[in-house]
C-alpha cells in the first residue's frame, strides 16, 4: 500500500464478511473469508466486479471528467477555498468544517472524495489520519499522487470498507445526491462513526422553492437539465431537507445544525459569474492569490453569502449543510 499501511489497515474491513484485513503482495486479504482486494499504490480496490448500475454510471461520468481535466485538480489547487471555481461554496465548506473543531490525530473519512482536495486542505489545518472513498478510479489515482500518505478506497458509500465506530469525523460534500440509496449511505456513515463522532453533509434538496436554482430551472429548463445531468445529478435521487434530517435521526445521528445554502446571490456568483471575470483573471495570474482570497472573496461574500443567510433562515435554498453528532451509548439508552 504505502508507508502508512500500518496506521490504515486496522481501520479497514472486508465488504463481504466484515473481517479484518492484512497486507499481502499488491493486495489486502480478509483474515476471515480470504477475499483479496488489489492495491495499486495507495488506492485499495473494494469494488471488483460488483458496482451497481448507478455507481458504474457515476464512475464513468467522473472518470471522464478526470480525463478531461475538469475536476478540481490538487496539483494546481493549493487549498480548498483558494480556487476561483465555486469559490464561495468551498469557503463555506471550510467555515462549516472549522466549526466542528476537530482534534489533532482525528481519523477522517471523506465520502465521494474525488481528487482528495478536501482532505489535503483539512490536513493543513489539523493533523488527521485521512481516508477518502470514491467510485472514480481516475479521481482517486490523482488524489493518491497529490497526497501519497492518504488511504484511498475505490468503493461505494453504501458499503463502506471501514470498521464500525472507528472514525472521528465523516464528510460528504455534494455526494449523497449521487448515491443510489441515500438512507443506506447515511446509515453507513453512522456505523463507521465513533460515539460522539461528527458528520457533515452538504447536498442539494428537492424543496428548493424560491432559490436561484428554482428560478433558473423555470426560465431555462433545457440548460438547467443539461447542467444537472452533466454533474451526474439524477433528480430521482434528490430528497427534501426534512427527509435528510429524518434519515440522520433514524440512523442515530443527532442533527446539531441544518443551514440552507445555494440560496440566491452566492449561487449566481459561483455558477454564473465566476468564469466571466474574476476566475479568469485569477487563473491568468492577474490577481494574486492573497488579494483574491483575503480581499475580493470576503467583499463578494458581504453582498452574496450574508444576504443569502437571511433569506436562507426563512427556509429558502437549493442545498443544505447538515451537521450531526453520533449519539453516545448513554444517550441512546
Ligand atoms: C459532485 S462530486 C463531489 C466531489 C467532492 N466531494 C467535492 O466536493 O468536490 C460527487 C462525487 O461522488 C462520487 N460518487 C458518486 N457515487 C458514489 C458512490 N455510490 N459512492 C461513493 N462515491 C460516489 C463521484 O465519483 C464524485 O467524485
Ligand atoms: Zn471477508
Amino acid at each position: 500500500m504505502n508507508s502508512n499501511s500500518d496506521a490504515f489497515i486496522p481501520f479497514l474491513r472486508c465488504i463481504d464478511c466484515g473481517g479484518g484485513l492484512r497486507e499481502d503482495i499488491a493486495a489486502l486479504v480478509c483474515q476471515a473469508c480470504r477475499r483479496s482486494y488489489a492495491t495499486v499504490g495507495a488506492v485499495v480496490d473494494f469494488t471488483a466486479t460488483e458496482l451497481g448500475a448507478r455507481a458504474r454510471e457515476q464512475a464513468a461520468i467522473y472518470d471522464a471528467k478526470e480525463e478531461r481535466d475538469e475536476l478540481l485538480n490538487p496539483r494546481v489547487t493549493p487549498l480548498l477555498g483558494r480556487w476561483p471555481d465555486l469559490l464561495l461554496t468551498y469557503r463555506e465548506h471550510s467555515r462549516q468544517t472549522r466549526a466542528l473543531r476537530l482534534q489533532n490525530g482525528a481519523a477522517v473519512l471523506d465520502l465521494g472524495c474525488s481528487t482528495g482536495l478536501f482532505l489535503r486542505s483539512l490536513s493543513t489545518l489539523v493533523s488527521i489520519v485521512p481516508f477518502g472513498i470514491d467510485v472514480s478510479l481516475g479521481s482517486l489515482a490523482r488524489a493518491a499522487r497529490a497526497m501519497p500518505n492518504g488511504c484511498w478506497l475505490l468503493g461505494q458509500a453504501d458499503n463502506i470498507p471501514v470498521v464500525d465506530e472507528s472514525m472521528d469525523a465523516v464528510f460528504a460534500f455534494d455526494v449523497l445526491e449521487h448515491v443510489p440509496d441515500m438512507a443506506r449511505a447515511i446509515g453507513e456513515v453512522a456505523r463507521v462513526l465513533r460515539p460522539g463522532g461528527k458528520a457533515l453533509f452538504h447536498l442539494p434538496v428537492l424543496d428548493l422553492q424560491g432559490s436561484f436554482d428554482d428560478v433558473h430551472s423555470r426560465i431555462r429548463p433545457d440548460r438547467h437539465r443539461a447542467e444537472m445531468l452533466g454533474a451526474g445529478h439524477f433528480l430521482k435521487n434528490f430528497r427534501t431537507r426534512a427527509d435528510v434530517l429524518t434519515y440522520c435521526e433514524q440512523a442515530g445521528l443527532a442533527v446539531s445544525r441544518a443551514r440552507r445554502f445555494n440560496v440566491m446571490f452566492q449561487n449566481i456568483f459561483d455558477y454564473r459569474l465566476k468564469h466571466r471575470f474574476l476566475g479568469r483573471m485569477f487563473n491568468a495570474g492577474r490577481i494574486p492569490w492573497s488579494w483574491y482570497h483575503n480581499v475580493v472573496a470576503p467583499a463578494i461574500e458581504l453582498v452574496t453569502v450574508l444576504p443569502d443567510r437571511l433569506i436562507g433562515a426563512a427556509g429558502v435554498g437549493a442545498s443544505v449543510y447538515v451537521s450531526t453528532v453520533k449519539a453516545t451509548t448513554q444517550q441512546r439508552n
